[in-house]
């Protein structure tokens, strides 16, 4: 008996030890809403491995794609409870979480490619990353979402004109709500993991994203026309949890920043590609790509940037600080 008792006391340290090194690894689970194919997910399993080699394999993240541990919303509240580590959504999904975010939501806001980098890898941008941490949420840095433009299942949306009476899927913002309402149409939110379903069924005639969401989701293979507008530019954010971070210690900290600055960088230098690489397959696939004028999109602007100020007052001074970023 004494002797049984000492093997089970034996097999439990050794297990225990086991755990103890076990244990001394930590892996941050970190959910997403993308396929494994798009970009953002390439960027993420880049942050995974950059942040294992800076910590010496202490430190461990797992990417789950697919919107497996929920919707963009979801993983925005689990991560506030710390349920999961580390996640990347769109800066539109963060509204309700910082006023300040939702300005990049706002149509035609940057003038061209560098504006946008100017801003988000600047004073503003930082800002806006620590903006959520009232929320218990830390941006650690942006990836590109290049720009959203139209997707229709029976006509092109070459004007604002041709909105009018569609059902337009919109990402769960109020930013987007006003914008689609002020450019003719009917906004109608929808997760981005129903939207195919939605789109097949109609319960939303078109949709509005970048070209490799559209390819990568396989929208097009219910929608037949992509109209080139590019009427916004809004980032993805690669948030952690408070609660994980202030677990970090300092050190810790400053490897998962600089993985993640290091995978964004990376992301860029794959968004390009997967730009080109999703209208050549779409297009492949018979889809009719349009650009359109932008000046009759941009003159429904105005009206849409009166209606937001109305709403949200002090969104007005920070347009002002990004129109007048020009470095
Ligand atoms: C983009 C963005 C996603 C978001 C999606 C959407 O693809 O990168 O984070 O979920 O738009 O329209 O919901």
């Amino acid at each position: 008996m004494p002797v049984r008792i000492f093997l089970l006391f034996l097999s439990v340290f050794l297990l225990f030890g086991g755990c103890q090194l076990e244990t001394g690894v930590r892996v941050i689970k970190m959910g997403h809403a993308q396929v494994v194919s798009h970009p953002v997910h390439q960027a993420m399993v880049f942050l995974g491995e950059r942040l294992e080699e800076k910590s010496g394999g202490k430190l461990k993240v797992k990417v789950y794609p697919n919107q497996q541990l929920g919707t963009e919303r979801e993983l925005i509240e689990l991560l506030q409870i710390g349920s999961v580590g580390m996640t990347k959504v769109s800066a539109a999904s963060l509204e309700a979480f910082s006023p300040e975010i939702s300005v990049l939501g706002l149509p035609y806001l940057f003038r061209d490619d560098e504006h946008i980098s100017q801003v988000l890898q600047g004073e503003i941008g930082k800002e806006l990353l620590l903006s959520t941490e009232k929320f218990w949420l830390r941006g650690l840095c942006f990836y590109d979402a290049g720009k959203r433009s139209f997707y229709s299942k029976t006509k092109p949306i070459e004007t604002p004109a041709d909105l009018e009476g569609l059902k337009i899927r919109v990402q769960e913002s109020k930013m987007a709500i006003n914008m689609i309402r002020g450019m003719g149409g009917s906004p109608t939110p929808v997760s981005y993991g129903e939207l195919y379903t939605a789109l097949q069924q109609g319960i939303v005639d078109a949709a509005e994203n970048n070209p490799p969401s559209f390819y990568n989701s396989r929208h097009y293979e219910v929608c037949g026309y992509y109209a080139i507008d590019e009427h916004t530019a809004i980032p993805d954010v690669v948030l952690v949890s408070s609660e994980v971070w202030n677990d970090l210690s300092e050190e810790e900290q400053r490897w998962l920043q600089e993985a993640a600055d290091e995978s964004a960088i990376y992301q860029t230098q794959l968004w390009k590609a997967a730009v080109e690489e999703a209208l050549r397959e779409v297009q492949k696939a018979g889809v009719k790509i349009s650009y359109p004028y932008k000046e009759p999109f941009l003159e429904k602007v105005a009206g849409v940037y009166a209606q937001i100020f109305q709403e949200q007052k002090q969104l007005e001074a920070l347009v002002q600080r990004i129109q007048q970023t020009t470095k």
